[in-house]
């Protein structure tokens, strides 16, 4: 049996040359066990007959938003609920373009905007238009919406031109769309998963803090990823300026020690334990219970050292598989290793804070992560992206 057998799969065909190749791909996923519905648009009819993807799939071809009677059959919300997965091969510009905006004035674009299955693009376009900055921007905005790009191919170009845009082969298709099923098999269902994120605020007097500069989107982008593949997910969040993810429980504290009370309670009904937060390592000694004045030209605060939250979340007789993060400035690998032997943790991700554009208060980072005998690499992207690798690679760790 192959992983595609039995999967419901959408197949969304738009107007490009490479449409021609449709019948084939879907004869090879019917092949694979899957059912395969198609949908067309307008212009996809004028390089595929719909008679002919009719016959191959076994099914009726859906081609207009407006059509009572195919409304009656299976309307658009139906054919959006039916689909396990959707591919879009080939993927115009055009199509592309009005994924990304939520345009949704065809059945195609309809049906993507009202389905909750993973999205693949397959691009097929000519390499100018595949260049453009308007179509890289739109597959940007896509790629952080966890949309999968497959492809596309470089090569001869049926406008004569030679380069990128070239709609992938059948058999490059059906593999991408069996990796996707395998990596879907990833599943934190029945997992609850605690999550550390943003700054903590260490209290000077009733009007000043202590606080550095995390803005808890590594943090929250975790807590989505870990969201989308079944876990539950409860996230100990310091002041930030962010939502909080669909379906994640949000617990609010300000301190290093409420950021700790908060781990130790849960902590221990925790699968997985992740701390992304920047927690101070010192606070102040003694707050000032009023505002402090400014009466001399030098003022001396004692700090005192903060509970390490992560050590002591995997000194608990019952610990859950715990994460931690390292934010380095030099020495990245050296420095993170100690700390995850040091605080006796199982994982660690260390990311270089002295780069431009990655780490504290920015939209995109890059990880090191090591386990005690291993290490991986994530290389540079969104933190959606980068949160969805290590939350992989934490399934594949901690099934071990
Ligand atoms: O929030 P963003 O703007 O998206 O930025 C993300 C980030 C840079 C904050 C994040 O990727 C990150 O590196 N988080 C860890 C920051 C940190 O405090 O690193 P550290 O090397 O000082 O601490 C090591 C580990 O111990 C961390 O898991 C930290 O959460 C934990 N720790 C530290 C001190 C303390 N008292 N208790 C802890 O649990």
């Amino acid at each position: 049996m192959t992983i595609l057998q039995g999967k419901k799969i959408l197949l969304g065909v738009s107007g490009g040359i490479a449409a021609y190749k449709t019948p084939e791909l879907v004869r090879r996923l019917k092949d694979q066990g899957a059912d395969v519905r198609v949908v067309v648009t307008q212009s996809a009819k004028e390089f595929v007959s719909p008679l002919s993807l009719q016959a191959v799939s076994g099914n009726d071809v859906s081609e207009s938003l407006l059509d009572r009677q195919a409304e009656l059959a299976m309307g658009h919300i139906e054919l959006a609920k039916w689909a396990d997965f959707i591919l879009v091969a080939p993927a115009t510009a055009n199509t592309i373009a009005k994924i990304t905006h939520g345009i949704a004035d065809d059945l195609l674009t309809t049906v993507c905007l009202a389905s909750a299955a993973p999205i693949a693009i397959a691009p097929a376009m000519n390499q100018q238009m595949w260049h453009a900055k308007a179509t890289q921007e739109n597959l940007i905005v896509l790629r952080n919406r966890q949309y999968l790009i497959f492809g596309p191919g470089s090569g001869d170009q049926a406008c004569g031109d030679v380069g990128l845009g070239r709609m992938l082969d059948v058999p490059e298709l059906i593999d991408a769309c069996v990796e996707q099923f395998q990596d879907a098999e990833l599943s934190a269902a029945g997992q609850h998963w605690v999550i550390t994120a943003g700054p903590t605020r260490e209290p000077i007097d009733p009007v000043r803090y202590i606080s550095n500069h995390s803005s808890g989107k590594m943090g929250y982008a975790l807590a989505q990823a870990a969201r989308r593949i079944g876990a539950k997910v409860t996230i100990i969040s310091g002041p930030v300026n962010l939502a909080t993810p669909l379906g994640c429980d949000r617990i609010d504290v300000e301190s290093a020690l409420e950021m700790h009370r908060a781990a130790i309670a849960q902590a221990p009904q925790a699968d997985v334990f992740i701390a992304c937060a920047a927690v101070a390592d010192y606070r102040i000694g003694q707050v000032a219970d009023q505002k402090i004045k400014k009466s001399q030209d030098e003022l001396t605060l004692t700090l005192v050292k903060n509970p390490d939250i992560v050590a002591d979340v995997a000194k608990l007789e019952d610990k859950p598989f715990v994460v931690g993060f390292a934010a380095e400035t030099q020495d990245v690998e050296a420095y993170a290793k100690g700390k995850l032997l040091k605080k006796n943790l199982d994982m660690i991700a260390a990311n270089d804070v002295a780069k431009q554009g990655q780490g504290f208060n920015s939209d995109q980072n890059a990880l090191h992560v090591f386990s005690t005998t291993e290490k991986f690499d994530i290389a540079l992207a969104s933190k959606a992206q980068v949160a969805q690798q290590l939350v992989e690679l934490i399934i594949k760790q901690n099934s071990k």
